[in-house]
């Protein structure tokens, strides 16, 4: 049967990967380097605020492929998806498999909780997040804790992420970082075609998040 190669992932969670990435991997450097590299760590971690709590909505009414309707299922699917993962037959979906899918939901959450708690942290010499004066000091350090701990969870599912990735490419064949930085991925002509919704959508909500993520760290 004829393939085609179809659109999968639109611009805007093509954009939300890639930057995600710079963004993750400056925050981890700057974090480390400490002193005045923290000003542009905070600045990275709001960066990273807007673009989950961005994802998180897009999640509902973004394109097809990018909603959690479309590949979050439930645990027997899920069992179905790792069988066919660890088997020799191709993967039947084209957007995140069921697996997968919930792989992006944990990751989500895990940037979420780093980015939070970062707002509340303190380095015990020169550094507070922007709402460290709304708890005592316990509890701040106690956030700053969990910041740390929450980043080695971050980095673990990274590293899981990746090593899929891989064994996607090697093991069956698929191309999925192509596919994130085209958009597109190869399907049967058969395939239906689902078109992307207007950027527009994307820009205001995208604008709305960065608003409400200024206005947060003002408070
Ligand atoms: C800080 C590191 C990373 C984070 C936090 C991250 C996070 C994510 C998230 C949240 C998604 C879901 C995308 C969406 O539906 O919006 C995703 C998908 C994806 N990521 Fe990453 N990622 C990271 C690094 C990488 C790297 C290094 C690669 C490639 C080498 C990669 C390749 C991909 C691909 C190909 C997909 C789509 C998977 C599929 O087809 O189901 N990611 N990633």
């Amino acid at each position: 049967m004829r393939e085609l190669l179809i659109p999968i992932w639109d611009l805007p969670v093509r954009l939300f990967h890639w930057t995600l990435l710079v963004l993750v991997g400056f925050s981890w450097w700057s974090g480390e380097q400490g002193e005045l590299w923290l000003k542009y760590h905070f600045w990275s971690g709001y960066a990273i605020l807007t673009l989950v709590l961005f994802r998180v909505i897009w999640g509902f009414c973004g394109s097809h492929y990018a909603r959690f309707a479309q590949f979050l299922r439930g645990p027997g699917t899920v069992l179905g998806s790792l069988r066919e993962l660890l088997g020799p037959q191709a993967m039947r979906s084209l957007g995140h498999n069921p697996l997968g899918g919930w792989m992006v939901l944990a990751l989500l959450a895990v940037l979420l909780v780093q980015t939070l708690t970062g707002l509340f942290a303190n380095d015990d010499i020169m550094w507070e997040g922007p709402l460290y004066a709304h708890v005592s000091k316990d509890l701040s350090d106690r956030l700053t804790g969990l910041h740390g701990l929450n980043f080695d969870v971050l980095l673990a599912l990274v590293a899981v992420h990746v090593l899929a990735i891989g064994w996607h490419r090697w093991r069956k064949g698929e191309r999925l970082v192509r596919a994130m930085v085209t958009g597109r991925k190869p399907a049967p002509s058969t395939t239906g075609q689902s078109a992307f919704v207007s950027l527009w959508r994307a820009g205001v909500i995208f604008l709305i998040v960065a608003l409400a993520v200024a206005g947060l760290i003002r408070l």
